[in-house]
């Protein structure tokens, strides 16, 4: 018993970055993008619904924040950086004098609680793909999976938390939810196009390259141009939340990828710049330096940077098999067999429990 409270608290540290999605959940009857939603309800949600484009969703409540979405197939690619690369890139205290600092935000594994380096979301706050796909399942989306539950005791709001781990659970296949649905995400990486050595140059002058590394090694050892370390950095007061996620401060955020650019619905971590130049422009902390440096090029060089920026893409999604996620419930049949509307009902029906007494503030 002791032990599993103990599990409950450290998921509920991991969790506390998906606070937002929980209230994209209670969205579906207020603050979400409702065009997005409008053609299916919340119990039609699929994984299409937020990462076919890369889209705001709206956290809409008491200071949690907007996040935007990205496509899958930059997260299949970020799944493969090795761990060596994390503690190679990793400069905490600056040690190399360049007021860069980037640093690993650990977190624990759901399944085996192992330190490993946080990769995904905006903040790194989770460090699997399995653990990331345990979380949309639960929290996007309302179903329990072989990871993560929503907790049988009735929950009060001085409790951290009503989705608990799902414990060393003895029924963990390959044929679970999670289990099968990662190599379907898995399956969408490609590697990007190389990008113009003459525009790379330039980036690398303007300072970007320090935090938006154009290479990262993948576990085979390949060199990725993923155009982000993946580590956190404290991105000034402009870019700050009134609130911190996982270990991540109110100013920190990972570096995001840069490919893909121009298929976004807005840039930075809540979609707020429409324009590089503004996302840009709205980098202080320990980017000032090289906002500073971008913002004095002169026109020509400003023009081709942005050109280069825009060049950076993923691979085509036309040459992506997406149609598993495109599918609205796809990824339930994929789950429960047979679509079983009544079990996600009940899920919801939980969740009415379970959202407000873990996140109201
Ligand atoms: C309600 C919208 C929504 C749904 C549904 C949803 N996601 Fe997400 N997802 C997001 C948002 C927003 C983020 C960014 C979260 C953050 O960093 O705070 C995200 C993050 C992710 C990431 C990490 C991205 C990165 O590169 O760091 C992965 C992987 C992911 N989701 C997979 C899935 C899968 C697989 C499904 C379906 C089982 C799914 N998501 C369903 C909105 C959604
Ligand atoms: C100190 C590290 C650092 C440096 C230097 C840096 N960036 Fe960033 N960049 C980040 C982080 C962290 C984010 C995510 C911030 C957020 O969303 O709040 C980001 C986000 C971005 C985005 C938005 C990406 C998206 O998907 O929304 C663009 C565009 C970008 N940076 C371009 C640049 C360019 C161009 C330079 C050089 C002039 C640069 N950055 C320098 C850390 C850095």
């Amino acid at each position: 018993m002791k032990s599993k409270r103990g599990l409950h608290y450290c998921v509920a540290a991991l969790l506390a970055a998906e606070a937002a999605f929980v209230f994209a959940q209670q969205g579906h009857t207020e603050a979400l993008n409702q065009p997005m939603f409008s053609e299916r309800t919340g119990d039609h949600l699929s994984c299409a619904d937020c990462h076919a484009h890369a889209r705001v969703i709206r956290g809409g409540k008491a200071g949690l924040g907007n996040r935007r979405s990205d496509a899958l197939v930059v997260s299949a690619l970020i799944d493969t950086v090795s761990e060596a690369h994390f503690l190679a890139a990793a400069d905490p205290f600056d040690r190399d004098g360049d007021n860069i600092s980037g640093r690993v935000a650990w977190v624990l594994s759901l399944p085996d609680q192992r330190a490993v380096p946080g990769r995904f979301g905006w903040k790194a706050s989770v460090g699997t793909l399995e653990d990331q796909i345990a979380n949309a399942l639960i929290m996007d989306m309302g179903l329990e999976n072989e990871l993560l539950t929503f907790s049988t005791e009735a929950c009060e709001s001085d409790k951290p938390g009503c989705v608990v781990a799902a414990g060393p659970q003895a029924g963990a296949q390959a044929s679970d939810a999670v289990h099968r649905l990662a190599p379907e995400v898995r399956s969408l990486a490609r590697l990007p196009a190389l990008p113009d050595p003459e525009g790379l140059q330039l980036f690398t002058d303007t300072g970007c390259a320090a935090c938006h590394h154009p290479y990262v090694r993948n576990t085979e050892g390949e060199a990725l141009p993923l155009f982000t370390d993946l580590l956190l950095h404290d991105m000034g007061p402009g870019l700050a939340e009134d609130r911190t996620v996982g270990s991540a401060t109110r100013s920190e955020w990972r570096t995001a990828s840069l490919l893909g650019l121009n298929q976004k619905s807005g840039l930075l971590h809540d979609g707020r710049a429409a324009t590089v130049k503004q996302a840009v422009e709205a980098h202080g902390g320990e980017a000032q330096y090289s906002t500073t440096r971008f913002l004095a090029l002169s026109e020509t060089k400003m023009l081709a940077l942005l050109r280069f920026l825009r060049g950076l893409q993923k691979k085509e999604s036309r040459d992506v098999d997406i149609s598993w996620i495109q599918r609205p419930f796809r990824f339930a049949s994929l789950v429960h067999g047979p679509l079983d509307h009544d079990h996600v009902e009940r899920r919801h029906a939980d969740r009415a429990v379970a959202r407000c007494s873990r996140f109201c503030l």
